[in-house]
């Protein structure tokens, strides 16, 4: 048995109850988990909702956490009990005291990196190496804009993209996160939602705009970020915090050569040579100091809820991550 959070029905946060559930023996290819870490992401809110339908239900939520491998079905190469693993995956499952799982999906955890350092970076560092050297490469004396930088993902883009020699601009909600995303790198900070970030955004570049705009806001954002484009400037578009983005008309990319893209780290991380590559590049990127974290706020997995709802309320405790057994 395992202690699991079934989402039964879409709604609020009160609807992720911790259940005991049963565990089959790990089949061919599968690794047996013990979980001693999991990631909580704003994908996982979604998904709560029901804005995405990717999880049939009943159904175990979450996308990542990390482990230690106790048991192995047949066909598993590579792996030996005792392996600290942590993995992504699209396929759920994740908000649980243990599991089974594909190994080819696991990813042996460099000793540098703990349990929960990782559960809280993972999927984190690996949509910001997607980010910053896959959807558009970032180069010194290029600039960056980054909506929601103190979040999650947001303070590890920031420091990515300023240890390439970017200048980078950040957007934040609060006093305290501006400071935040001021120490991940940002350049400039931006109150956005005391101050229009557009004027703020064409003043900080002498009116040139930027080569590219990170914007996981979506809703509230989306139509200001089109506008602080420098000629031939991408939207990389990779979430929706503020709700879904209108339909907008194409033909306003063709005022500077713009391009908008809408990319989803699960389909760069489906290729097994390229997820190999991405992470390498991400327990490197820390090795060098080029991102630093601390692990998130933990809560014990059966309160999920009060971590989704923390989230949602755009705390600064943020990140979070859920802790099976003892805190
Ligand atoms: N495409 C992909 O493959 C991919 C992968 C991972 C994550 N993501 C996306 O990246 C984004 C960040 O994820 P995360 O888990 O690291 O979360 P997060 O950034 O820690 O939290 C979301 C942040 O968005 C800002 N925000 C603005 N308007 C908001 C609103 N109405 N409600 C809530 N938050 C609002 C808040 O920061 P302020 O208070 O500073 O405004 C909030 O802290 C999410 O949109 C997520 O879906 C996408």
């Amino acid at each position: 048995m395992a202690e699991a959070i079934m989402l039964r029905e879409y709604g609020g946060p009160e609807r992720l109850r911790a259940e005991k559930v049963d565990l089959a023996p790990p089949g061919p290819g599968e690794l047996r988990i013990r979980q001693t870490a999991i990631g909580v992401n704003f994908h996982d809110v979604y998904v709560r909702t029901g804005l995405y339908k990717t999880l049939p239900l009943p159904g175990i939520p979450g996308i990542e956490a990390v482990g230690v491998v106790e048991d192995m079905g047949p066909d598993v190469t590579g792996f030996s009990v005792g392996d600290r693993i942590g993995y992504v995956t699209g396929g759920y499952g994740a908000y649980a005291s243990a599991r089974n799982l594909p190994a080819a999906i696991a990813l042996k955890l460099p000793d540098a990196i703990g349990d929960r350092l990782a559960a809280t970076v993972l999927l984190k560092a690996l949509t910001v190496e997607m980010l910053v050297r896959r959807v558009h490469r970032v180069e010194a004396g290029q600039t960056v804009l980054v909506h929601a930088a103190a979040g999650g993902v947001g303070r590890l883009l920031a420091q990515w993209a300023a240890g390439l020699g970017a200048v980078v601009i950040g957007t934040a909600g609060t006093p305290d996160k501006l400071r935040i995303a001021k120490e991940a790198g940002c350049a400039h900070v931006i109150p956005y939602r005391e101050r229009d970030f557009v004027p703020e955004v064409l003043r900080l570049t002498g009116g040139r705009g930027v080569d590219v705009a990170y914007d996981s806001v979506g809703r509230d954002t989306f139509d200001g970020s089109l506008k602080v484009l420098a000629p031939l400037g991408r939207l990389v578009n990779f979430g929706q915090s503020s709700g879904p983005i209108p339909p907008f008309e194409i033909s306003r990319l063709a005022a500077g050569s713009f391009s908008v893209v809408r990319p989803i780290v699960f389909h760069y991380l489906a290729d097994a040579e390229r997820r190999r590559d991405m992470a390498k590049n991400v327990f490197a990127a820390f090795a060098d100091g080029l991102l630093t974290a601390e692990a998130g706020t933990a809560y014990p997995l059966a309160d999920a809820g009060q971590a989704h709802a923390a989230l949602e309320a755009r705390s600064d405790r943020a990140p979070f991550i859920l802790v099976p057994g003892d805190l």
